[in-house]
């Protein structure tokens, strides 16, 4: 089965608004997950300029967007693909 991508923008706008929190994203996801999912992390994803994609930091899911991106809203995306076979 093909792995769930998720990309954590580390750039600076994503940085200063929180996004270090979000490398933790391994050490709170369970095992069964950790091994459907690839994290990377990435310079500025584009986003935070723009004044229509919410608020920093940004992390996809995929080809998903999340906006103010929290450990939880991450790991909620997550299992609703896993669940819905939509990857
Ligand atoms: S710094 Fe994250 S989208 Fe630009």
């Amino acid at each position: 089965m093909k792995k769930i991508k998720i990309t954590i923008c580390t750039g600076t706008t994503c940085y200063i608004m929180g996004a270090t929190h979000l490398q933790r994203l391994d050490e709170v996801m369970d095992a069964a997950m950790l091994e459907q999912v690839e994290i990377i992390g990435s310079h500025c994803l584009g986003y935070c300029d723009a004044e229509n994609f919410g608020k920093a930091p940004f992390v996809k899911v995929n080809d998903q967007l999340i906006a103010d991106a929290t450990l939880d809203k991450v790991i909620r995306k997550v299992r609703e693909i896993l669940n819905t076979g939509a990857n």
